[in-house]
């Protein structure tokens, strides 16, 4: 009963979408721990481009199963939309789609106080997809959460909105200048979604356990990354859930003794959206060039994403945090054109040479990325999909990131499209 966890590495959009799609192939069932519709998850399929935020990214490869775990929140509106697109498209997700019905919902007020809170002055800013993220998970921690299973029962349902929704409109109203949403109409919102909502609902820790006796093959979907981790991220410029593997002990029930690999995702250069540290940034010249090749404008938001040098030191960590054993490179293909390729293998604090990452994103903020300089490979490789194609200073520095970071590579992506990936070694 194979159970792989695939985690992404760095700040997100590692290109997660991309690998799980090409890694479906040998699942069963893709299921999502954690996150929400902040998440933008790419995939080529049939070379038509689909953005996926809550729907697993399995759900190109119509025989297998997706599930929305528990620890996973769930915008209604958001997922119909995103179930209305795929339809539109042709791709029908009738009967293989699961939602945990323990899985916390994101109401319209999530939202607003996500936006509120980040425009006010008093509050750090941490440049949030502003999708109400934050809001509902504290309030899932705070216990005023409302969750799927809530749906189940119609008149109940109401009776808990309304109630929450009175106290929360004090505190909001108190808080920002906003008008709190009308309940009625809240309450309408979401009475529109309930058939929805009750197709797709159920046990996901029963289902999953069943799958696991019949020794169906699992692939966890992580969302955002490591590095965005709410407990080991650049706290607090961090998402609000455990992004890391062990995420998905909690968001889907899955034993940790059933977990059998952890696949991680890296960019061949690193990227954030939003603020905080970011040792290796890169700002005009080479910056902008990897932003333009690597086409890094967020998926969710269209934000143009931040651009820096691969950073060794916060992949090790990354990789240890995880427990992770093997490692999928994307988007080499996007350094085809420089002349050098810098890694960062340390940093430089206050005189003294650091080997791991500082807890605080202040010091962290401070730290000076000492670099490897590979020579660039000049050559197109984009859509190659055989080892021996790359050119020789492209063997060479994916041979340098192996040995630094003391794991091979199991697939290599040279461009978005699955036949786009040079495969070195098999998932399962
Ligand atoms: P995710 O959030 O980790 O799934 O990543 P995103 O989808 O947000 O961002 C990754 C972007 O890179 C998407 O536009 C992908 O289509 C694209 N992509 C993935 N792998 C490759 C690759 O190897 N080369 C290139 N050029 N683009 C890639
Ligand atoms: P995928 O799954 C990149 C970032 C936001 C912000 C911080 C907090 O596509 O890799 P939030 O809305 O979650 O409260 O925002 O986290 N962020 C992401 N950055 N990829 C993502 O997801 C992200 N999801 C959230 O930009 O800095
Ligand atoms: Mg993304």
């Amino acid at each position: 009963m194979p159970v792989a966890v695939v985690v992404g590495l760095q700040w997100g959009d590692e290109g997660k979408g991309k690998v799980i799609d090409f890694l479906t192939e040998k699942a069963d069932i893709v299921a999502r721990y954690q996150g929400g519709h902040n998440a933008g998850h790419t995939i080529y399929h049939k070379g038509k481009k689909f953005i996926l935020h809550l729907i697993p990214s399995g759900v190109f490869h119509s025989e297998k199963m997706g599930v929305i775990g528990n620890g996973v929140v769930v915008d209604p509106a958001a997922l119909k939309e995103e179930i209305c697109m795929l339809e539109e498209a042709g791709i029908s997700i009738e009967d293989n789609l699961l939602l945990s019905d323990r899985a916390n919902v994101i109401l319209p007020y999530h939202c607003l106080s996500d936006q509120a809170g980040e425009s006010a002055g008093g509050q750090q800013k941490i440049g949030t997809t502003g999708r109400g993220i934050g809001p509902s998970y504290a309030d899932k921690m705070a216990r005023l959460g409302v969750r799927v299973c809530d749906f189940y029962d119609k008149e109940g349902l109401i009776k808990k909105v309304r109630s929450i929704c009175e106290e929360k409109k004090v505190i909001f109203e108190s808080l920002y200048e906003g008008e709190f949403p009308d309940t009625d109409l809240l309450i309408d919102e979401l009475r529109s979604h309930r058939e929805m909502i009750l197709k797709y609902a159920g046990d996901s820790h029963v289902f999953l356990r069943g799958q696991m006796a019949q020794g169906k093959n699992i692939l966890c979907e992580g969302a955002q990354g490591a590095l965005l981790d709410v407990d080991h991220g650049t706290y607090p410029f961090v998402t609000s859930s455990n992004a890391t593997a062990g995420g998905s002990c909690t968001g889907l029930a899955i034993p940790p003794t059933s977990i059998d690999r952890v696949v991680g995702v890296l960019k061949a250069y690193i990227t954030r959206v939003g603020e905080g540290p970011f040792p290796t940034e890169l700002f005009l010249g080479e910056g902008e060039e990897l932003r333009a090749k690597g086409r890094e404008f967020g998926a969710t938001t269209g934000r143009p994403r931040r651009c820096g040098w691969f950073d060794a030191v916060l992949a090790k960590y990354a990789i240890s945090l995880n427990g992770t054993d093997s490692l999928n490179l994307t988007k080499i293909d996007v350094l085809d054109s420089f002349d050098t390729i810098r890694v960062c293998t340390s940093y430089k604090y206050q005189g003294e040479i650091l080997n791991e990452v500082p807890s605080s994103s202040g010091l962290l903020e401070k730290c000076e990325p000492l670099y490897s300089e590979f020579p660039g490979w000049k050559t197109k490789t984009s859509g190659m999909n055989r080892i021996d194609q790359l050119p020789n200073n492209a063997r060479r520095y994916l041979d340098a990131l192996e040995e630094m970071l003391g794991i091979g590579f199991m697939t290599i992506s040279t461009g978005p499209e699955p036949n786009q990936t040079i495969r070195k070694g098999e998932l399962f």
